[in-house]
């Protein structure tokens, strides 16, 4: 069987809707993937399973039949670190039943840490940064010698545009399609642009090349993904910040966040089309006249604030003062009344007073966000924040402005939830509800999620009208309308 058919049987498997895993009957070798933190993580170790696939491995969801283990790793708290060294003490046993398993570790952790990490992590044999994952071919090599192998280098132009990924553990309706990578804000908090690098975009015939596959094989919803999509920009490959050197003609002609989302939407009608994550910075009127003027553009925006405080704002190098997001918050509501609007929010950020969280907590009045992300502030080594400034706000107050910020986002989480009671929504069909097999799970255009009773006629990957009666702060509960 060659490249072609293997990746033929995998559609075919794709198409039955419920294969968890795919295996190229040629295939002897086994890879197990386990993805920690953001989206782009998630749709990266699909991207890894397309290259492993072409190497002889299938994935398996059974760490004892693996011959790679692989571990995409998560910096942005210190939390998100722990967590992966705990877990890597697990496949200490692993390896002592089967020394011939090898233990590699990808993602920001790997580029953070670099060869480092082998001293620290006896166990692990491979470290591969984010935008090295082409090269797993020649580090499985030099694994297969009996050596440890390692590359983080990071890149001008790579945006794996060719590399169609092998969807893992898929529900076969909603999938992730990376438009960027890589972050150039520096925002003094945040470790994102050491561990990817610099930004930027991929080539606008490969994303909808990618798109065009996901609906040929059933898929129902894309997210377009990326750390900043609004600055996606398209000028014939390179890093953002060399546009501005580039010829009036090629200029000209390139393509913006704005552009690319109506050329989906417009590609793709059957396609209800989601992005994330947008800086405010970068959040462009023209992106929400096309989300306005788009039906299959879902009606949520992901607009993280950080703080509620212009002099937070500052010291966190955001681009923007709150009256401006505000402003953009306005425009929005405006274009799209019945838009949902999520942020996240981090709690003890350096020098932060009562007064500073206040204003926070005050912008979450004036918003009212459906829902959020929120974390108390943790400095990552070679941040601007840790080399720059103190880590002064002591760790209950951290936790206890955290819990502040978090029960107002449940009080509005609930507030735009039961605003849909006695209203009928559009709900894309999922799953099975994990609570019950004899219900429905989908979420609405806003990103919220919808249980209902089955009937028995309709599928994952159907499009229904639901009429909700009831909700938590999380869930809407409703009935399928006939
Ligand atoms: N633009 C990115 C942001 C990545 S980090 C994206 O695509 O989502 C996600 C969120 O983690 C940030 O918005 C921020 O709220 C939080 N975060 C990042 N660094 C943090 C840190 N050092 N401590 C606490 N929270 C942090
Ligand atoms: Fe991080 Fe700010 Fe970029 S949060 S990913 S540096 S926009």
């Amino acid at each position: 069987m060659n490249q072609n058919d293997i990746l033929k049987k995998i559609d075919e498997n794709l198409q039955g809707g419920t294969t968890k895993y795919f295996q190229a009957p040629e295939n002897t070798k086994k890879v197990y993937i386990e993805s920690y933190g953001c989206q782009m993580n998630i749709n990266d170790s699909e991207i890894v399973a397309s290259i492993l696939l072409k190497q002889g491995f299938n994935t398996t969801d059974n760490l004892d039949e693996a011959d790679l283990v692989l571990i995409n790793t998560c910096s942005i708290r210190e939390k998100a670190e722990t967590t992966v060294r705990n877990r890597l003490k697990h496949f200490n046993k692993l390896k002592k039943n089967k020394p011939q398993t090898r233990i590699g570790l990808m993602g920001c952790m790997a580029e953070r840490l670099k060869e480092k990490i082998l001293e620290e992590e006896q166990l692990v044999d491979l470290v591969v940064g984010p935008d090295a994952y082409r090269d797993l071919p020649n580090l499985i090599n030099e694994l297969e010698d009996g050596r440890k192998a390692v590359n983080v280098l990071l890149s001008k132009d790579e945006t794996y545009a060719d590399i169609e990924p092998v969807r893992l553990n898929s529900n076969s309706v909603s999938a992730f399609v990376s438009i960027t990578r890589g972050c150039d804000n520096m925002c003094t908090f945040c470790v994102v642009p050491f561990t990817r690098g610099r930004e930027r975009s991929r080539n606008p015939e490969s994303i909808l090349h990618e798109i065009e596959v996901l609906q040929d094989k059933g898929f129902k919803e894309v997210t377009l993904l990326g750390q900043n999509v609004d600055s996606y920009l398209w000028y014939g490959g390179g890093l953002k910040k060399d546009f501005d050197k580039q010829p009036e003609e090629i200029k000209k002609n390139a393509v913006d966040f704005a552009a690319l989302l109506d050329m989906v939407a417009t590609r793709f009608p059957g396609m209800r089309i989601r992005f994330s994550t947008s800086n405010p910075q970068d959040f462009s009127l023209n992106v929400i006249k096309t989300m306005a003027k788009h039906p299959n553009i879902a009606k949520h925006i992901h607009l993280p604030v950080q703080s509620g405080s212009d002099r937070i704002l500052k010291l966190m190098n955001r681009k923007h003062t709150v009256a401006q997001y505000k402003k953009t918050i306005d425009a929005i509501r405006k274009y799209i009344p019945d838009v949902a609007i999520s942020h996240d929010m981090i709690a003890g950020f350096s020098t932060e007073t009562e007064e500073d969280h206040q204003a926070t907590l005050d912008l979450m009045d004036y918003v009212k966000y459906d829902f959020g992300f929120m974390f108390a502030y943790s400095v990552r080594p070679g941040t601007l924040g840790a080399k720059k400034l103190s880590d002064d706000v002591p760790h209950h107050v951290k936790l206890r402005r955290l819990r502040e910020i978090i029960d107002k986002q449940q009080e509005h989480s609930l507030y735009r939830m039961q605003q849909f009671i006695g209203k009928q929504v559009e709900v894309l069909i999922e799953d099975n509800s994990k609570k019950s097999d004899k219900h429905w799970m989908g979420r609405n255009s806003q990103n919220a999620v919808v249980i209902f009773e089955k009937t028995g006629k309709e599928k994952p990957g159907d499009l229904v009208q639901v009429t909700i009666n009831d909700c938590t702060s999380a869930t809407l509960f409703g009935e399928l309308m006939n």
